[in-house]
């Protein structure tokens, strides 16, 4: 008997719930962008700044990151990197994608809230119709910076046409633990949004417990630590609450030195309500096909669970209940297409 060949990961119809639009600007389109708006860069060339991305930790990781948006001036620029991702996504098999963003690093610069809008906004209306894939957007706020600072931009955000479905919460963990935002949620809950959080990244399975408690939040992002609180694993068990783990990312930030010793098939096998994403793919070695296909080769996942991590996250993905039956239409396509060579 001949072992079964890998599955072809980019005809498996995926959807990605957490990814940082920021983190896919390739150093080639850094430089294409610095060139285009005379932005000095530090580096001398694309091989010099790809150097820089090796990272001790989150924090090590975010100031190369911020650091980098100094790119992004225009609404063109915000347009090309969200096309750039959306065609990317569209060759990887992605058909449904929620994409992240970090609107305070963006007008803490000068750059207008409504131009980074009205660019993601655009590629985003545009990707359904140009790639096959849907997408919505979530804006994340700064833990580590000012509640009102958000507030009062979680009011220009309501504020816009933008096809916006969630709020979330990123950057710095440790330290700034999610119920100083309570109202931040309260307010997005009462305008229609949903909520997410990253925690349980860097920070305790505390910071989990309290996402769910205080932000009330429908998914975490990341929550790998989670598994270090057993009462917090049954809780997210019986709950089903969808988790967003990013395995590339957690292993580049040095949560776990090693894939094989990253968590994520323990919290399969603990029945949690596991998604793969990429998180910041151009700076962590992978976009989602990446990320699949080295869990599966690790973790020797076969074909089924292949289909259920994919089933799982358009389980989890805020779509109305047509699109979710279209993506699992084709997701039992996938899966009987197999049935069909095998019978
Ligand atoms: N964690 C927290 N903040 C972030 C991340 C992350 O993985 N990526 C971009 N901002
Ligand atoms: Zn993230």
């Amino acid at each position: 008997m001949t072992a079964a060949a890998a599955p072809d990961l980019s005809l498996l119809p995926k959807a990605e719930l957490h990814l940082h639009i920021e983190g896919t600007l390739e150093p080639e389109l850094i430089f294409h962008l610095a060139e285009r708006n005379r932005v000095p860069m530090r580096y001398s060339d694309v091989d010099e700044l790809r150097s820089r991305y090796k990272f001790s930790s989150l924090s090590d990781f975010l100031a190369l990151y911020y650091d980098n948006m100094a790119v992004l001036v225009s609404e063109a620029d915000f347009y090309d990197l969200t096309r750039a991702y959306l065609a990317r996504a569209r060759s990887e098999g992605l058909r449904h994608v929620e994409i992240f963003f970090d609107p305070q690093a963006h007008t803490a610069r000068g750059v207008p809230l409504e131009v980074v809008l009205a660019g993601l906004g655009e590629a985003a209306r545009a990707s359904q119709r140009d790639f096959g894939v849907s997408s919505a957007l979530i804006p994340n706020f700064l833990r580590d910076r000012p509640l009102e600072e958000a507030m009062s931009m979680l009011s220009g955000l309501l504020g816009s046409d933008a096809p916006i479905v969630a709020v979330g919460l990123d950057s710095a963990e440790v330290g700034n633990p999610p119920a100083r935002f309570a109202a931040l949620f309260d307010l997005a809950r009462a305008s229609g949004l949903h909520g997410v959080a990253h925690a349980g990244e860097e920070g305790p399975a505390s910071y989990v417990w309290e996402a769910l408690d205080v932000l009330r939040v429908q998914r975490v992002d990341h929550g790998v630590r989670s598994m270090e609180d057993p009462a917090l694993v049954d809780r997210l068990r019986d709950e089903g609450t969808p988790l967003t783990v990013c395995p590339l990312s957690n292993v580049v930030l040095g949560g776990f030195a090693t894939l094989s010793g990253h968590p994520v098939a323990a919290m399969l096998s603990a029945g949690l309500h596991v998604t793969v994403n990429s998180d910041d793919p151009a700076y962590f070695g992978g976009y989602i096909g990446e990320n699949y296909a080295r869990v599966a080769a690790t973790f020797g996942l076969d074909r089924a669970a292949l289909a259920q991590l994919a089933r799982n996250a358009i389980m989890a993905a805020f779509v109305g209940p047509a699109r979710r039956a279209e993506l699992l239409d084709e997701l039992d396509r996938w899966e009987g297409s197999r049935a069909q060579l095998v019978g």
